[in-house]
This record gives C-alpha cells, structure tokens and sequence, in this order.
C-alpha cells in the first residue's frame, strides 16, 4: 500500500514517507471510488478499500498536519456521475465506522460512555440491525408528498433521481398518516434481491450485454438509468435506516421512529431489533450472520446504532461518521450453493480440469457462478456430487472454492460423480499417466488426442509448425490462431491443403488482413519445402507427452523408416508382444514414454491423422548409428554435473552413436564421463582401470557425429 508496497507501521513512519503515503493514498482511493460509484464496477474487495482508507486515517491521526485539502476522509464516494441534476442533500449523507471483533464493538460501547459522562457498565440500548449491502439514497417529502429523491453522491451532493426512486415499491408516494411533516427526509437502502438479480443478468446475458458483478452494483446501474422505465423493471427494494433534514421527528428514539416509518408505509428491516445491553446486540449479529446465507438479499454486517435521540444528538459527528452508530462486519464470506452439474475444461496441453458449475449465489460481494474442482482425486476427497448443496467461500478474495459437501441437503437419488474416460471436447480417449517411481496414478487425466482435439488445435498446431518440428516459417502463433478461428485449418493435415484449396469459396490468402500476394507466396513456398522432412521431426511435432526431441531422435534412429515405426506403434499396443518389449529395451525409452506413445496411437483418430499425413508429405529415414562411429557398441557412464548439455541429452547422444548408457560403473564400462562433483563413481571407475574422461575430452571423442539430428531438408 506504501509507495514500496510494503506497510511500515504507521509509528515508524518519518513526516516525509507520511506525506508522501497520504499522496498515494489519496489518488488511490480516488480511483477506486470512481470505479466503484461511476462505474459500479470496484476492481478490489471491500476488505482491501477498508483498509487503504483506514491506513489513510491512521496516517491522518498521527500526521494531523499532513492532511491534505483531497484527503479521502474528507469525501464519502465519488462526485456524481455527469447525466443527472445535482441534488444538495440539505444534511450529509453520512459513513460508518467499521468493526471487525467483538472487541472493536465493545470499544465503541466503552467510548460512547465515556463520552456521556456514564458508568462503563451503564445500560444504553442499542438498535442492532442488518447492513444492506446496497446503495443508500435519500427521498425527501414535503406536507407528506414524495418530491426529490436523490443518490448520496459524495456525501454532499448527489444525483437527482426522482423519477427512479418513484418505481421502488417500497417508497411510497405519499406518506400514510394524517398531518404529515412539512419536511421529511427518509433515509435507507436501495437493494436488489437475489432472485431478481439473477433474473436480471440472465436477461442482460441474453440481450448480449455485460452482466453486473454483484447485487449491489447491479442495483446501482438499475437505480441510475436515464429512463425511469427501465429503473422500473428491475423491481428494486429499500429498506429505510434513517432520516435528513426533518421539521419534526416522530419519537425520541430511533427503534420509535423507525417504527412510525412502517406506519407511513416504508419497509424496515424484520431482522432489526431494540437490545437493551451490549450482548443482546451481539447475539443479532450471531443471528444475522448464521442466517445469512438464507436470506433473500446480501448484508454484510450489522450497524448498531445509539437509540436514545438526545445522546445521538451529544455524540455527534466526526469525519464524516456518527459517533453514535457502528458497523459491524462480517468475516471473509462462505455462502451455500448447489452444484448443478460437474463440467470439463480442456486445457491448451489437454488437462481435463473438473468444474462445478454452480446456482449462481454471492460471495463477499462477487457472483460465483463456477469454483474449481481440480482434479478427480479431489472430487472423490471431497465426495463432491452433481445436485449436492455445498459451502463455497473464495480465497483470498479471488478463486472460489468448495469447502465441503452439506450431506443432509444430498438428494437421495445421488450418485457419485464418473469422470469421464474420454475428452469432452473431441471425444478421444483420455489417460492418467502413473508416475514411473511410485507407480501411483498422476493428478491429471489428459486427453491424447492434442492433434484433433479443438480446445488443445491452436497450441498442437503451433507446435507442430515450430524450428525444431515441421520449421514452416512464417506460421506463428498468431498466424495459426487466426487460420483456425477462420476455419482455414482443423489438423496439421490442412496445413497442406491450404495452398491447393486457397480462395475455393473464401477469400485467397494474399487477400487476407495482414498478407499479401508476397507473404503469401512465401509461405506456400515453405510449406511444399517441408513435404519431404525427417522422421524425427514428425515424431516430435506429433506433441505427444514425454516425446522431446532427444526421445523423438532415438526413436526415428532405433527404428530408421517411418513404415517400421508406425507398425511397432502398433504392435505394440499388445503388452505380451515383441514389438513392446523392443520398445522398452531401446536405452532411454522407460516406461512413462512408452506409456504415452502407445495412449497416443491407441487414439484411432491419432492414427488417422498420421495416415493423412503420411500422404501429404515423403518421411525420410533416419540413418542409424555410423559403423565407424567411436562409440559404437562401448558401454557408457556419466556421473557428475554437465556443462554443454544435459545428462539427458548427453545419455540419447551417446546412443545416437551406438553407444550403450549405463547407471553404474563395473568391469563391462568402456568410458565413465566425469563432470564437476563426481563421487565414488569415479573412484571405482579407477579402481577397476575404466577409462574416465572430462566432458571435454567425451566431446572431442563425439568429434562431429553429434549432428545427429535430420535437419529440415
Ligand atoms: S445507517 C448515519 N444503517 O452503509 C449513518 N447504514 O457504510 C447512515 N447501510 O452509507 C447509515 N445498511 O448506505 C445505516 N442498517 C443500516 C445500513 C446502512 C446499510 C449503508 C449505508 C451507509 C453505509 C455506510
């Protein structure tokens, strides 16, 4: 929140870091302001606005001499939004001081008697009543007729919106009783109900405009529209708190005038009651918090207010907050909802990441309509189940969350939810990979089918076009996203279609925003190139997991043609078959890759895919190993740190030349490679007269054999 975005205590804070924090905090919450009143669209929580403007007064308190003439504790809100009359509220419309303990409140109970001269322990009945989470407005009648209705603005001045606060069923037009007040100003909050918000937003959503972030800034937007009419389908509520500028009260208390309110036709909220002691009024906010989530629209405290008149009126003001009044606020909010159903996401890599699509409901202000459910581990943990009522709460303000399952809300129909085995979005079958040490399924289930699956098409293209894949230049990212989005290309198959089908029944590539007859030409032109391309490139641009370019080399070297690669593929798929166990004897291939090649061209559309491609483009075997090759046939070790590579690619390089790796040194070992930090192996190595060398002598060994790879011809 400082300038350094980290908090001195406000104690340590010297005159210039003061003044220059109150500088920032000024701005800062200016602009939240803005986004919050103008735009009804806040881009923090309201913990996170609480406390930038407490961090302010507590700097205000200490540094009285700093405050500035813009300081935020001189403004409640934002100055109106242009478009509507300006109203002068002829009293403010004033802020509350905010409490988050117990002890907070029993602070203020303290304070205020300390202040009218009481014992501490002095009975002063309190009214304790629900916090809307609304936005307040002021509706002024004169000789008992509704005349100015108006928003609180910045506190001073608001906006005129008479005509909308007319279509409130809750405010009446004319006041219910027989020699009205020449002047009343009844005070309270506009809200919207749950039901209507989400009735609100569907019909937003369906009309194709943006739906509102919450009930409050959907009852914000509703109450400030140009035409009152629309204001009048949104059935917007108000729930009367308070008075301004009156010629004469009704009572002397606030629990009798808010009582003669109802009389003259307002609605007060049933939850409010008149406490006696100070328990009393903590056992209303226990109550209106553990009913909370019930409740047909969003509060987010309680405010306790002194009820004698006269002690108000000696308790005062200040900054902007009676001294007499107090709210109470509710801690990080979890809110009961049902999972109406169990979706999929499909990731970019093609992770298959569960989502509870939930009823809509609120959350500390926000509308969680989604929460992530991870993985299927997770789902079966927390016994989560399509129709449940769950708890959901959202950390840290911002991802949602499941916190448990409500098992007395389960229908009895429930049944346990099946992750699906094949891909949601292409239908293609999709694994759980089972890690190689422990032998324990992984977290993800993944779909196989990268190359035909829509939701992975743009990444698996990418990546197939990528330097050290099929290398087409001038195919980007960008370029393929756009080619897909436009139906140009599904597959990598396209890819070599484009130049063939180019302006059949669209526009000719040359034709396109951001190409030309040049661009375009270049980029057939570096298609056709790659028609004729190496084994092991078109084994890595497959983009199957586990399948870098290392693997994808030793396997196009191990099996040399495409047509004898294909056919282990898939032969192999028969566990008890030769072609499996020649797999799983090439040095470097262990069981996750041969797991994850054989899942890959189990997949028929997979297969498919590779049959098309096969017929677009020639692939050109891969030599193996050179007989003369220094390596050939020697049995290998490395041990230590590499420099140039890693102890991978140094293990699939020294079997690209014929060379053997092995993980331990014994009498059979032709070379131990040591780099920096070698241990007993090296000992051993000299121990039973190994040859060690240095990673630089093993690379002069290489000599220039280790261009291994087939480059794109
Ligand atoms: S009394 C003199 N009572 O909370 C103070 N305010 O954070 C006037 N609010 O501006 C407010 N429910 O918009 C009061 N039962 C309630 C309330 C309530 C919601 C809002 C009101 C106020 C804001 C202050």
């Amino acid at each position: 929140m400082t300038a350094g975005g980290v908090d001195t205590p406000v104690e340590r804070l010297t005159p210039v870091q003061a003044a220059r924090e109150l500088s920032c905090l000024a701005v800062t919450i200016a602009e939240h302001d803005r986004h919050y009143y103008q735009e009804d669209a806040p881009r923090v929580s309201d913990a996170e606005y609480d406390a930038l403007r407490r961090r302010n007064a507590a700097i205000e308190r200490r540094f009285p001499e700093l405050v500035r003439p813009d300081s935020p504790s001189h403004r409640i809100g934002a100055p109106p939004a242009p478009g509507f009359a300006k109203v002068r509220h002829a009293r403010p419309m004033l802020s509350l001081d905010n409490a988050f303990t117990v002890d907070d409140v029993r602070e203020f109970a303290a304070r205020v008697a300390r202040f009218l001269g009481l014992a501490e322990d002095a009975e002063i009945a309190l009214v304790a009543e629900p916090k809307i989470d609304g936005l307040s407005a002021s509706v002024r009648y004169e000789y008992g007729y509704l005349v100015v209705g108006a928003t609180r603005g910045d506190g001073e001045e608001g906006e005129n919106v008479t005509a909308n606060l007319r279509t409130v069923i809750d405010i009446p037009h004319e006041l219910r009783l027989g020699d009205p007040p020449a002047v009343f100003e009844v005070r309270g909050e506009v809200y919207l109900s749950h039901a209507d918000f989400a009735a609100l937003n569907a019909a937003q959503e369906a009309e194709g405009k943006p739906a509102y972030a919450n009930p409050r800034n959907a009852a914000s937007g509703s109450l400030r529209q140009l035409d009152a009419r629309i204001t009048a389908s949104r059935r917007l509520h108000f729930f009367a708190h308070g008075w301004g500028e009156v010629s004469d009260l009704p009572g002397a208390s606030y629990w009798k005038v808010l009582s003669a309110l109802r009389d003259w036709g307002f609605a007060t909220n049933p939850l409010g009651s008149r406490c006696v002691t100070l328990d009393e009024a903590l056992a209303v906010y226990r109550r209106v918090e553990a009913e909370r989530a019930g409740l047909a629209y969003d509060v987010d405290g309680v405010v306790y207010k002194i009820d004698r008149l006269d002690w108000q009126e000696r308790l005062g003001i200040v900054s902007r907050a009676p001294r007499w009044a107090l709210a109470h606020k509710f801690p990080a909010e979890k809110a009961l909802t049902v999972v109406e159903r169990i979706a999929l996401q499909v990731g970019r890599t093609g992770t298959l990441t569960p989502v509870a699509v939930l009823t809509p409901i609120t959350v500390g202000g926000v509308v969680v309509a989604r929460a992530t459910l991870h993985n299927e581990d997770e789902i079966v943990r927390k016994d989560v189940r399509e129709g449940d009522t769950v708890i959901v709460q959202r950390a840290g303000d911002v991802i949602p969350q499941i916190v448990a399952v409500v098992r007395d809300k389960r229908p009895a129909n429930s049944r346990p939810f099946v992750f699906p085995t094949h891909c949601p979005e292409c239908g293609s079958i999709a694994v759980r990979e089972h890690d190689p040490k422990t032998g324990e399924p992984e977290a993800a289930r993944r779909c196989t089918a990268g190359l035909v699956c829509p939701a992975q098409a743009v990444e698996r293209l990418r990546h197939f076009a990528s330097r050290d894949a099929f290398d087409i230049e001038g195919l980007g990212e960008k370029q393929i996203a756009a080619f897909w989005r436009d139906g140009l290309i599904e597959g990598p198959v396209d890819l070599f279609m484009l130049e063939a089908r180019d302006g059949a029944g669209r526009p000719a590539l040359a034709e396109r925003e951001g190409w030309g007859p040049t661009s375009a030409g270049k980029l057939f032109r570096a298609i056709r190139a790659r028609r004729r391309i190496g084994l092991d490139r078109v084994i890595y641009a497959l983009g199957i997991r586990h399948i870098g370019q290392t693997t994808a080399r030793l396997l196009a070297r191990s099996y040399g043609t495409a047509e004898a690669f294909f056919a282990a593929m898939a032969a192999a798929q028969d566990h008890a078959s030769a072609d499996y166990a020649e797999l799983l004897a090439i040095g470097g291939i262990g069981e996750t890759v041969a797991e994850a090649l054989l899942a890959f061209f189990a997949e028929p559309r997979n297969a498919a895919v590779v049959a098309a491609l096969r017929e677009q483009v020639d692939i050109l075997p891969v030599a193996p190993p050179r007989a003369g090759s220094p390596l050939a046939g020697r049995t290998v070790v490395f041990t230590g740190t590499l420099a140039a590579m890693t102890r991978s690619e140094a293990k699939s390089r020294a079997e690209a030349l014929g060379a053997k790796v092995a993980g331990s040194v014994s009498a059979k070992t032709d070379y131990l490679i040591a780099g920096p930090g070698a241990g007993t192996k090296a000992e051993r190595a000299r121990a039973l007269g190994v040859k060690v060398l240095t990673e630089e002598e093993w690379l002069a060994l290489l000599g220039p054999a280790v261009a291994v790879s087939s480059a794109a011809p």
